[in-house]
């Protein structure tokens, strides 16, 4: 049997395999604390449920059009349009089995072999699978740490455009990093995709995932809304990770390459899902808001316990579902060379289970510092202040 040499050139989602490790673990009777996946440990909201049991019952269950169901495309370009000030159409939308498919069709649909394309990295691994599946040349532009943040680092993005780039993508607000763009960053950003002709993808997973203020999108800056395909996901805001549901939204050309991408890969999104969907974006803001507090809880606690760690250096993330600490110092402290040794020690010894940074794309050459990251979603109160009890104990025994 001969695999196609095509499939050495497509990358993985690692944590995935850090779950497999935890796993294993945990079926020779071990408590694992899983720090490691932005998967929700919370239920999905009850409007939402109570709609797919209705419209299993109501025999939604055939197949249905392949950009999705009129109803749902309707509400979803509604409900990304309000958020963003821009209007949507029903032209405007394809709904997707997840917020993870529309990376790879777009770049199936529009990304010529040899094209270079931006990526953040550290970042969703998927970027630069599917570039690199396609032949694409992924360039990857990281983050600087300032005392304010992590923020993006622009004389990256300004030699990948020098190199040719004519795509990027840019997820705001970030995973791993948890880095969130200040206006002057989304501006300076827009300003190079428009002066270069480029066409830019908004993963926009965590985009109602912040905890204070209003999320700002970089399509609704002048001349953007053409060049911007926004990435939407049901999962993280309304906890449905499994149910596989969300959409690609932008321009009606690149909405029907897509939606062809559809028709031969997976026919349609599960029917009877898209009615669930419906029912999420009218769903009262009270279902949503309870799911971002108890988020917000963990977070504040995790951060705190991280940053009273000697060698530990944690931002607080204002959107999503990770903290990124800088581990540098203390590996040093602790005589550890590479964080993958850490991570696995750390899991083997404590059942804290967590992802190190180059889990998120491959490390560039001109970092020097070690990070990790942790999710705080999938995980209660309790379990987190216990396993972080547990990490910091086995610092403290570990350290020379
Ligand atoms: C940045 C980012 N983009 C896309 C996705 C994929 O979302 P989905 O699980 O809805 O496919 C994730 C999931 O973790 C993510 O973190």
């Amino acid at each position: 049997m001969a695999i196609a040499k095509r499939m050495d050139l497509l990358g993985s989602e690692t944590a995935f395999a850090v779950s497999a490790e935890a796993a294993n673990l945990a079926s020779t009777g071990m408590k694992i604390y899983p720090f490691h996946l932005g998967d929700i440990n919370l239920p999905t909201p009850p409007s939402i449920v109570s709609a797919a049991n209705e419209a299993v019952k109501s025999g939604k269950t055939g197949y249905c059009p392949a950009p999705g169901i009129p109803e749902l495309r309707k509400a979803l370009g509604k409900d990304v349009g309000d958020a963003r000030g821009l209007s949507y159409g029903i032209e405007n939308v394809s709904i997707q089995p997840g917020g993870k498919p529309s990376i790879g069709k777009y770049i199936a649909a529009m990304m010529e072999k040899g094209d270079v394309v931006l990526y953040p990295n550290p970042g969703y691994p998927i970027y630069e699978s599917q570039i690199e599946f396609y032949r694409g040349v992924a360039y990857p532009y990281g983050y600087v740490n300032t005392p304010e943040g992590l923020r993006l680092d622009f004389n990256a993005i300004e030699e990948g455009i020098k190199k040719g780039a004519k795509h990027i993508f840019y997820n705001n607000y970030n995973n791993p990093t948890g880095a969130s763009s200040p206006d002057e960053e989304i501006e300076r950003l827009a300003n190079l995709v428009v002066e270069n002709d480029m066409f830019l993808i908004s993963d926009d997973a965590y985009f109602d995932t912040l905890y204070d203020g209003t999320p700002k999108s970089i399509a609704s800056l002048p001349r953007m809304y053409d060049r911007t395909l926004t990435m939407y996901t049901f999962s993280k805001k309304f906890a449905m990770t499994g149910w596989r549901l969300g959409g690609a939204i932008g321009p009606k050309e690149i909405i029907e390459q897509i939606t062809r991408l559809n028709v031969n890969m997976e026919s349609c999104t599960t029917h009877f899902i898209q009615h669930a969907g419906v029912a999420g974006l009218n769903a009262p803001k009270s279902e949503t808001q309870e799911i971002l507090d108890r988020l917000q809880g963990r977070r504040d606690i995790l951060v705190k316990i991280l940053n009273g760690i000697e060698g530990v250096e944690a931002h607080m993330p204002e959107a999503g579902f990770y903290v990124f600490p800088k581990i540098t110092n203390l590996l040093q402290k602790i005589g550890f060379n590479d964080v993958e040794e850490f991570r696995k020690v750390v899991l083997k010894e404590t059942g804290v289970s967590f992802c190190g940074r180059h889990h998120f794309g491959r490390p560039l050459e001109t970092e020097t510092d070690s990070y990790i990251r942790l999710a705080f979603s999938g995980i209660g109160k309790g379990d987190l202040q216990e396993g972080m009890n547990l990490f910091r104990n086995w610092i403290d025994s570990n350290t020379k």
